[in-house]
């Protein structure tokens, strides 16, 4: 079994940025292992499927493993699912095996929202909200 406790105290809370976001909830140190990105592990083509379905309703779950396999984290996912994008983000992923690390990219203060770079490069369509002004296509 895969772990899916976090490794730092976090919590997920409103954010705004958009929805949900994840916060800390302590100091975390850079390059501290936060938490992994957990999710069914399926292939490219049956990630195309779902992701056309989940960004009709302006979501992004899948994240790239590999060149075979993506992990979907709309089917068992953790609280990973829901940090947001930062174009400045304070962590930043690690791939692990097939884990998908998030870690500190820089020191992090308590109630900092975690953010890291999805680097869709415009795939998904959506506006950033990372800051206003901000003109990046996530
Ligand atoms: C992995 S989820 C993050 C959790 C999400 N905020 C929620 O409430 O479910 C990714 C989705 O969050 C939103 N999102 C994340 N970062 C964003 C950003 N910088 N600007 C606009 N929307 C963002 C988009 O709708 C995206 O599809
Ligand atoms: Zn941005």
């Amino acid at each position: 079994m895969e772990p899916t406790a976090p490794l730092k105290a976090i919590e997920r809370r409103k954010s705004k940025i958009a929805g949900w976001g994840v916060y800390a909830l302590e100091p975390i140190t850079k390059n501290s292992r936060i938490v992994h990105y957990a999710g069914e592990k399926i292939s490219w083509k049956e990630s195309d499927k779902r992701e056309k379905r989940y960004l009709k309703q302006g979501c992004i779950w899948c994240f790239i493993l590999n060149r075979k396999t993506v992990r979907d984290a709309a089917v068992g996912g953790n609280i990973a699912r829901f940090i947001n994008h930062r174009c400045r983000p304070n962590c930043y992923t690690q791939i692990v095996g097939d884990m998908i690390w998030i870690r500190a990219a820089r020191n992090i203060r308590k109630g900092e929202e975690l953010t890291y770079n999805y680097e869709t490069e415009g795939g998904a369509g959506i506006a950033c909200l990372c800051r206003p002004g901000c003109t990046t296509v996530i």
